[in-house]
């Protein structure tokens, strides 16, 4: 396939779906020129310009960092800016981007999030400080940093929240989003309330209703694992009090040096 001779011209198909006129999903079939280092977010952004500009989509920074773009490709949930779309193309040179699955649909690839941040407020993502904040600032060790730093550059996406069977069952379930933000805060040496948060992820729409699928893990465009998180998070409930004790603890030295290793 080529454009007399210039770039390749490849086939998007898109599901379309506007509540307002469909009865169901369809699959809508573009041709775009592939010039080089095209992503499959510049795909959409060329039809949307110069072909048909009712095809709806959510993006914003273009660079892996907002988080708004997650779609399905080709079946598998990704950030389309970050999808080269040359890599993308099947043997006929077509690729298939739809929603993220088991969401309502707002319009075409736009769904409907409430669940997924309904989720996210639950398990209280803030930082509960102790309340005698000590006067100088709080010292963490470098382990201690370590140990948020898988759940620190997740950019709540929703890639690993569509891409779970459990999600897929029941909206009851937390998440693996909402449960690695949960992990991030239990694991904080600032926050001062672990046992709280322990009771409740330990309920039953908690890690417990995980069932290890590791869909999470595949879905994950930062490359971070749900998965282990919500087994630590396992791990930590069941010696809540005994956490919650250390992490007392702990909080009387918040503003000490950290002592060498
Ligand atoms: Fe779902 Fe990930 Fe558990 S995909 S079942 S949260 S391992």
């Amino acid at each position: 396939m080529s454009n007399n001779g210039a770039y390749p011209i490849v086939t998007v198909r898109i599901q379309r779906f506007n509540p307002d006129t469909d009865k169901k999903p369809y699959l809508q079939e573009f041709q775009v020129e592939l010039k080089p280092g095209t992503t499959v977010l510049d795909a959409l952004h060329e039809i949307k310009a110069h072909q048909d500009g009712s095809v709806t989509f959510r993006r914003s920074c273009r660079h892996a960092i907002c988080g708004s773009c997650a779609m399905n490709v080709n079946g598998k949930n990704e950030l389309v800016c970050k999808a080269p779309l040359k890599e993308r193309l099947d043997r006929k040179g077509r690729v298939t981007i739809r929603p993220l699955p088991y969401l309502p649909i707002v319009k075409d690839l736009v769904v409907d999030r409430s669940s997924f941040w309904e989720q996210y407020q639950r398990v209280k993502p803030w930082l509960v400080p102790p309340e005698n904040i000590p006067e100088k600032e709080f010292r963490m060790s470098p382990e201690e940093v370590a140990a948020l730093r898988n759940a620190e550059t997740c950019i709540m996406c929703g890639a690993c929240y569509s891409s779970c069977q459990i999600i897929a069952l029941t909206k009851e379930y937390i998440g693996p989003h909402a449960l690695l933000k949960a992990f991030m805060r239990v694991m904080d040496p600032r926050d001062a309330i672990p046992g709280e948060r322990l009771a409740d992820l330990a309920g039953g729409d908690g890690v417990y209703r995980c069932r290890t699928i590791f869909n999470c893990i595949d879905a994950c465009p930062k490359g971070l694992n749900p998965t282990e998180a919500i087994e630590t998070l396992r791990k930590l409930a069941q010696k809540r009090q005994a956490f919650e004790a250390a992490r007392a603890e702990r909080q009387k030295r918040l503003s000490e040096p950290i002592p060498s290793p």
